[in-house]
């Protein structure tokens, strides 16, 4: 018998469980669900481990099938991305972003990158991780209407200012950043070109998004749970020569971990596999699904940014509801119907805390197998939101659409067995 105490604990899982996978759309563009299998080996013996050090040289015994795991796992990502060099070990894309400029920048150096309303992660600013390594920001110039970088000016200022590092890519990402156009002008003036794929990476393997890396960027850092839909964690993938990597090693180890969640490996190796299995389908998919659903929100009246570009070249679609009351008040309205999005600053806004957009992403529910007509259907959705229709009402046909679309596709299946030996062999049954 479990003791009276856990009841709360267990009622609050199963309910949190079965309204985030069963009940709500959920359009958070940082998020994904694994595959089952990829769940299933999330569970294992090595969330407890420590492996201090590199494969084949720990600070710990006890680490043979961890060094092997993480070894497949990085030559895996190098040969699927191109990379000379892969460390696996950042336990979050903050993280390794956080250690390559550690490796690559000296200190009180000047890292050139976007702002937040531009889409530039925290982790790129000084309100962020340049904040924590006392490094200094020189904005690259966006432009609003084609929600990217502005590359004439963004030239001039790197060329100018010489900042130790070019950092592209973002947390607001409809369209490839100019890659190509500035790593060149970057490694004039003694830098390099950092692109931040926490959000595309899955895009990226399933060749629906430009390989940064083939395009000039020296360096590549990631999320390994947004579009690429594996377990939390991060990723420094990079073409720099073997001194700027042993660099990185250093700076993943011992500055910036001392543990690193290995017990992601497992499941991180068995999404890449799926996503060369499963991967470009999956991602093309998504593109065409974000471009749908923009459209279709377009024509009920909720016009999505960047009309003239085509709305999205990625997962993403932004939609400024400034006349709808704001992002805050959209993205309550929103949850209280079971659609999760998140508020978001747009170029013009001056307040992180009261934006006037919101952003979403439609990679999850296309895991979850929808497509084209339910891209409608939920811009109908959110419309009759927006337009002060009863909540209660569309939360009751949200509940009921998911209903039809609750099982993950893109991945190997598990059965039963699976499940007895991987429990048994942790003594769970
Ligand atoms: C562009 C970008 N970089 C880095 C991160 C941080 O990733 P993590 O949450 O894995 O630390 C995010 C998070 O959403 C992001 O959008």
């Amino acid at each position: 018998m479990l003791p009276r105490e856990l009841d709360e604990i267990i009622d609050l899982v199963i309910r949190h469980n079965t309204w985030r996978r069963k009940e709500t759309i959920n359009l958070i563009a940082s998020e994904n669900v694994m595959s089952p299998l990829a769940e299933l080996f999330y569970i294992n013996d090595m969330v407890g481990r420590y492996a201090e050090g590199t494969v084949g040289s720990r600070y710990y015994q006890g680490t043979k099938y961890i060094d092997t795991i993480e070894g497949m796992l990085a030559s895996r990502f190098a040969r699927v991305l191109g990379a000379r060099y892969i460390d696996v070990r950042p336990i979050s894309g903050t993280v390794a972003n956080l250690a390559t400029y550690f490796a690559l920048v000296p200190e009180g150096g000047l890292v050139a990158s976007l702002p937040v309303r531009c889409g530039g992660h925290i982790s790129h600013n000084t309100v962020g991780g340049l904040r924590a390594l006392r490094l200094r920001a020189v904005e690259l110039p966006c432009d609003p209407e084609s929600f990217n970088v502005d590359v004439e000016r963004a030239r001039k200022i790197v060329l100018e200012s010489r900042p130790n590092l070019v950092i592209l890519g973002g947390s607001l990402y409809l369209f490839p950043h100019p890659v190509k156009e500035l790593a060149g002008v970057a490694e004039t003036a003694k830098s390099c070109v950092l692109h931040d794929s926490a959000h595309v990476l899955g895009l990226i393997i399933g060749g629906a998004f430009p390989n940064p890396l083939a395009e000039g960027a020296r360096v590549m850092t990631a999320s390994t749970h947004k579009t690429f839909p594996g377990p939390q964690g991060g990723l420094i993938a990079s073409a720099l020569d073997d001194e700027l990597n042993e660099r990185i090693k250093r700076a993943v180890f011992p500055v910036f971990t001392s543990n690193y969640h290995m017990h992601r490996y497992a499941a991180t190796y068995v999404t890449l596999l799926e996503m060369e299995t499963f991967g470009e389908e999956y991602a093309a998919r998504v593109v065409a699904n974000a471009r749908a659903l923009a459209e279709a929100l377009a024509a009920e009246g909720v016009m999505p940014v960047a009309e003239r570009y085509g709305f999205t070249r990625t997962h993403q679609v932004a939609v400024d509801v400034s006349k709808f009351g704001g992002g805050n008040k959209v993205a309550y309205l929103l949850e209280q119907a079971n659609i999760i999005v998140n508020k978001n600053m747009l170029p013009w806004d001056k307040s992180a805390v009261r934006p006037s957009g919101i952003r979403i992403g439609v990679q999850e529910i296309t895991r979850y197998g929808m497509g084209k007509d339910e891209m409608r259907e939920i811009a109908r959705l959110i419309a009759r939101v927006l337009r002060g229709e009863d909540i209660n009402a569309v939360r009751r046909d949200v509940i009921e659409l998911r209903r039809s679309f609750l099982e993950i596709k893109y991945g190997f299946k598990i059965n039963r067995e699976l499940v007895e030996r991987v429990f048994g062999s942790l003594n769970l049954l």
